[in-house]
C-alpha cells in the first residue's frame, strides 16, 4: 500500500487546475448504457473510482477506448446484467447501474453494496421507487435481483430523504419506462443536474431540472441518442485545495472552476476571514489577518456540502476560537477526527457534533491513517501545516477520488512525496 509524506510550514502559491467531477462522472457512465450509439465523454478525472466503473461496464459487455480524461464509449453489445459483489465492494456507486439495466433490459442482478468508513448507506429509497415504477425486486445472497419484464411503467415517486444515487438511478430508469414520471424530494446537486441535461440534450423530455421536482416523459424502450459532453469540474476537489490555500495562508487560485457550484462553501471562507474572488471559471483564496472560528451544518445542495466537512474540521483547528460541526447526513463521518487529535488538535465529539477548539499552536506531523476518501484528503491539510513530518498510511483511498493530487500540490510549492508500504 502507498502512503505520502508530507513536509508542512510552507506557504504555496500559484494556480491549480480542477478535474472533471468524479461524481458527475459516475452517474454519466452508467447512462451511456441508455445509449443506442457510441457517446464521447471528455474531462473525465483520472481516478481510481472511475477506473473500477469502467471495468464493470467491461464486464457487462461494453466496448471504449479511454485514455487520460478523454472517452468513446460503446454499450450497443452489452450483454450481461449482473453486477458482482467483487467489483460492487470496491465501489458502492455501483449501484448506479441497476437503474439503466433494468430499465433496459427488464432485469439485472446487482450485489447490494455494503455500507462504508461512513456509515451503513441503504439503498432502500432506490429499490422502493422501482417497485413503484412496477418491477419486481427481491434481495437474494446480497443480490438485488430486480425484473420488469414488460419494463418500467412511469409513476409518481416521494423520495423520504434527499438521495443524490437514489435520483440518479430513478431518472435513468425513469428516462426509458412506459409513461410519465414525476419524481419529487429529488436531490439538486450540480451532478444531478449535469446527468438531467445531458439525457435531455439525449432525447428525453424532462421538466424541473435544477429543482426538487422532476417530470420526466420515458421513452418507452427507445435507446437515446447522445451527443458529446464535457465533465463539470468537481466542486469538492475545487473546495478541498481551497482549503489547502486557507490553511497554509497562502494565496492560491484554482481554476476550471464553476464558483455557482461552492456558494455555500466559500461563505464559510468568508465568514472565518478569508478574501475570495471570483471570476468566471477560476477562484482565488487570500490570507485572512486572523482565522476566524466556523459554525456548520452539513445538508444537501445547496447548503453546505457533507464531502466538505472534514476538510473545514482540518482548517477549523487553526482558526481562533471554537468552530462546531454538525454532521447531518452520515453516521459515521468523523472518523478523521481521531487523527487529527493525534497530530495535536483539539476536537471532542458528542453524537453527531464535533467541537474543534483551535490552537493557536501548530499541529505536530506524526503517522496518521486514512480511513475515507474525504477524511484522508483533511490529513493532507492538517500535515501541510504541520510541524515535523506527516506520514499518511492507506492512501488508496484518497486515490479513489483526487486526480494527481501530489503532482498539483508540488506544483504549488508543497513538500510531498509518495512511497510504498
Ligand atoms: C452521494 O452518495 C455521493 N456519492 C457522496 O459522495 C455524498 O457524500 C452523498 O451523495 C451526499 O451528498 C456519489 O455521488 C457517488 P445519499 P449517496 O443517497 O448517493 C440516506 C464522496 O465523497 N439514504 O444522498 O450514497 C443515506 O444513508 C461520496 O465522493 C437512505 O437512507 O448519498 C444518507 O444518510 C461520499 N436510503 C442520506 O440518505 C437510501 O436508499 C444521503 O445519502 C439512500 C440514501
Amino acid at each position: 500500500m502507498d502512503y505520502l509524506k508530507i513536509i508542512g510550514r510552507k506557504n504555496l502559491n500559484g494556480t491549480v487546475k480542477i478535474s472533471g467531477a468524479k461524481n458527475a462522472a459516475l452517474p454519466l457512465l452508467t447512462a451511456t448504457i441508455l445509449a443506442k450509439n457510441e457517446v464521447n465523454i471528455s474531462n473525465l478525472p483520472n481516478v481510481v473510482d472511475i477506473r473500477t466503473l469502467l471495468k464493470l461496464l467491461g464486464m457487462l459487455g461494453a466496448s471504449y477506448d479511454h485514455n487520460d480524461t478523454d472517452i468513446s464509449i460503446d454499450t450497443s453489445s452489452l450483454d450481461k446484467t449482473t453486477a458482482t459483489y467483487d467489483i460492487v465492494k470496491t465501489m458502492r456507486a455501483s449501484i448506479l447501474v441497476l437503474g439503466p439495466l433494468l430499465t433496459r433490459f427488464g432485469h439485472c442482478e446487482v450485489s447490494l453494496p455494503g455500507g462504508c468508513a461512513i456509515g451503513q448507506r441503504p439503498v432502500d429509497l432506490h429499490l422502493k421507487a422501482l417497485e413503484i415504477m412496477g418491477a419486481n425486486i427481491e434481495i437474494k445472497n446480497g443480490y438485488i435481483i430486480a425484473t420488469a419484464k414488460d419494463g418500467l411503467k412511469g409513476a409518481t415517486i416521494v423520495f423520504d430523504k434527499v438521495t443524490v444515487t437514489g435520483t440518479e438511478n430513478i431518472v435513468m430508469a425513469a428516462a426509458l419506462a412506459h409513461g410519465t414520471s414525476t419524481l419529487i424530494n429529488c436531490a439538486k446537486e450540480p451532478e444531478v443536474v449535469q446527468l438531467c441535461e445531458v439525457l435531455r440534450d439525449a432525447g428525453v423530455s424532462i421538466d424541473g431540472i435544477g429543482t426538487n421536482t422532476l417530470i420526466i416523459e420515458g421513452t418507452k424502450g427507445e435507446l437515446l441518442e447522445f451527443k458529446p459532453f464535457e465533465i463539470i469540474p468537481d466542486r469538492i476537489e475545487a473546495g478541498t485545495y481551497l482549503c489547502i490555500g486557507a490553511i497554509t495562508n497562502s494565496i492560491l487560485k484554482i481554476e476550471a472552476v464553476i464558483p455557482e457550484h461552492l456558494e455555500a462553501v466559500l461563505a464559510k471562507f468568508e465568514q472565518m476571514g478569508y478574501m475570495i474572488l471570483k471570476e468566471k471559471n477560476a477562484i482565488t483564496i487570500c490570507p485572512a489577518n486572523k482565522i476566524s472560528p466556523v459554525n456548520i451544518v452539513t445538508t444537501e445542495y445547496p447548503g453546505f456540502p457533507t464531502d466538505m466537512q472534514a476538510q473545514f474540521m482540518a482548517l477549523a483547528t487553526m482558526a481562533d476560537g471554537i468552530s462546531i460541526i454538525d454532521e447531518k447526513l452520515f453516521e459515521n463521518r468523523f472518523m478523521h477526527v481521531s487523527e487529527l487529535v493525534r497530530m495535536g488538535a483539539d476536537i471532542k465529539l458528542n453524537g453527531t457534533v464535533a467541537t474543534i477548539k483551535g490552537t493557536p499552536k501548530q499541529l505536530l506531523g506524526t503517522d496518521v491513517m486514512a480511513t475515507d476518501l474525504r477524511a484522508s484528503s483533511a490529513l493532507v491539510i492538517a500535515g501541510l501545516v504541520a510541524k515535523n513530518e506527516t506520514t499518511i498510511h492507506r492512501i488508496y483511498h484518497l486515490d479513489r477520488g483526487y486526480d494527481r493530487l501530489e503532482e498539483k500540490l508540488t506544483l504549488i510549492g508543497a513538500n510531498i512525496k509518495r512511497g510504498k508500504e
